[in-house]
């Protein structure tokens, strides 16, 4: 353990590591609890438009300016039959996955509409789990081609003359998951992710497919799974997922925050898997990451299992809303800085989720709608994220906690734009005991000036927003120094920090 109250960084122009891919700014929505009812759509509020879709929830998705949103699933898209969500005609059905009935009132050409207005595009989940090949075929006919084909007219006949032309897709959820209906062995779900991608790319060669890799770190399958899933599936597919959440399950706020050692070791351990089977298979392509699902979740989980347990069949139920502190901020920073430093490999990543179910935006039934504690962090990274990302050694301090050992006490990337002339430092102090002194040399960008100084920081590390009151919104900082091209500031304990600097025009 090395303690100290002083952190520097070097921030500079050539270190550049790798574009940011602004997929890296993806969400997530499911049919599950009150995500797409009450959540998107909810016709009887009196913010919805003619489509029935609520406004300020548009309106707060827009502001986060989220390039793509994955959907229908999770562990919806196991038992999902397409066809039941397009058309006139919609079928309910039992949703095995979260024990619910799925009207599908709302469906593909929805949720299509929807994306158009929050200026997202669509990554696409099929059925591996119930269905299979052919199943995801029709899909992908009836996304994608123009015409003269069964599936290509029946669109058309639903009134969407133009193809929806999707071109990010996931080979099924989680398939390694003992929970998942359709549940598969590794070298199963392997050859059926082959065999499927092949033929979607047969049939459309611009799409790009996502092949599922372990649903977390902890799965005992990890990571022969991906080995073994890339031994079969690695020529047809560009993707390899990767999901993850975290929660504070020992009420340990230190060691919470140390939990991002934990998803470092898994992204390296992903890469090293990756490129053994680049090795092994002499290919000349890298296979990237899709963290198409990251976050923190915890804090529902017991009534949720009451729900489904108890009270199944519901339409649209209370199902994991957890409700985000303050200390769950300051971890989805550390996270977004975590899957920042991995930008050169992991190119799409979703926040799961979006709205009503583990989520930045709540809303009420017939109701207002809030902005939860992690909106914030995940604002401030998709504004001001974009670019290239620099490698930035950052010289701290280390702590030790009760499950890490060396744990930095900062955590911090910098982002650099270069057409904007703008450069972000996104930084987490993650020491729960003192402040630190930040020293950032940013000598190499001459003429750059401190455009804002954003932060977030509370005592109350279990302080929470509510439809009522939002007690957790970053601040504008004033308090620091910048001359001659370097930095200084005091980064408060347990805070989330985004210095940004903007060249003098
Ligand atoms: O995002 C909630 C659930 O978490 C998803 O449905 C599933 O893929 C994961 O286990």
């Amino acid at each position: 353990m090395d303690h100290s109250t002083k952190a520097r960084i070097t921030v500079d122009k050539s270190f550049v590591k790798s574009k940011i891919d602004d997929r890296l700014y993806g969400s997530f929505i499911e049919h599950l609890g009150r995500a797409v009812y009450h959540g998107i759509y909810e016709p009887t509020n009196q913010a919805a438009d003619a489509d029935g879709f609520r406004q300020d929830v548009i309106s707060l998705v827009r502001d986060l300016n989220i390039p793509i949103i994955r959907y229908p699933g999770g562990n919806f898209v196991s038992n999902f039959f397409w066809e039941d969500s397009v058309g006139p005609e919609r079928k309910a059905r039992l949703d095995l996955a979260w024990r619910t009935r799925e009207s599908n009132e709302f469906g593909l050409q929805e949720f299509s509409r929807w994306t158009k207005k929050v200026n997202a595009e669509i990554m696409m989940a099929v059925n591996l789990g119930t269905r299979g090949l052919s199943d995801a075929l029709n899909l992908l006919e009836y996304c994608n081609l123009d015409e003269g084909t069964y599936y290509s007219e029946l669109r058309k006949s639903h009134g969407q003359t133009e193809p929806y032309n999707i071109k990010t897709w996931c080979l099924g959820n989680e398939m390694d998951g003992a929970w998942q209906v359709g549940h598969r062995k590794a070298a199963e779900y392997g050859h059926l992710a082959a065999e499927t991608g092949k033929a979607m790319k047969l049939m459309d060669d611009h799409i790009e497919l996502a092949a599922c890799g372990s649903s977390f770190e902890k799965m005992p399958t990890f990571p022969e799974w991906e080995a073994t899933v890339l031994d079969e599936a690695y020529d047809y597919v560009d993707y390899i997922s990767m999901h993850q959440y975290y929660g504070n399950l020992e009420n340990d706020t230190a060691d919470y925050f140390a939990l991002t050692q934990d998803m470092e070791n898994f992204i390296h351990t992903v890469i090293a898997t990756c490129d053994y089977i680049k090795a092994k298979k002499r290919s000349q392509k890298w296979m990237n990451i899709s963290f198409d699902e990251w976050n923190v979740w915890f804090h529902s989980s017991e009534a949720d299992d009451d729900t489904m347990k108890n009270h199944p069949w519901q339409t649209a139920p209370h199902l994991l809303e957890d409700i985000y502190t303050f200390e769950d901020a300051i971890m989805v920073g550390l996270m977004l800085i975590t899957l920042l430093k991995h930008a050169d490999r992991i190119k799409v990543a979703c926040l799961a989720q979006l709205v009503n179910v583990i989520a930045p935006i709540m809303t009420e039934n017939d109701g207002g709608i809030w902005k939860q504690t992690i909106y914030y962090p995940f604002l401030h990274a998709s504004l001001y994220g974009r670019g290239v990302v620099l490698e930035t050694p950052v010289m701290t301090g280390k702590h030790d906690t009760i499950k890490h050992a060396d744990v930095t006490d900062i955590e911090a990337v910098t982002v650099y734009h270069e057409e904007k002339e703008e450069v972000t430092i996104f930084a987490v102090n993650r020491n729960t005991d003192s402040d630190i002194t930040l020293e950032a040399d940013l000598r190499s960008f001459a003429g750059y000036q401190v455009a804002d100084y954003i932060a977030m920081e509370q005592d109350d590390m279990k302080a929470v927003n509510t439809i009522s009151a939002e007690h957790v919104t970053p601040i504008h900082k004033k308090e620091y120094e910048f001359e001659e091209g370097v930095f200084r500031a005091n980064l408060k304990k347990c805070s989330w920090n985004v210095i940004r600097f903007q060249k003098n025009r």
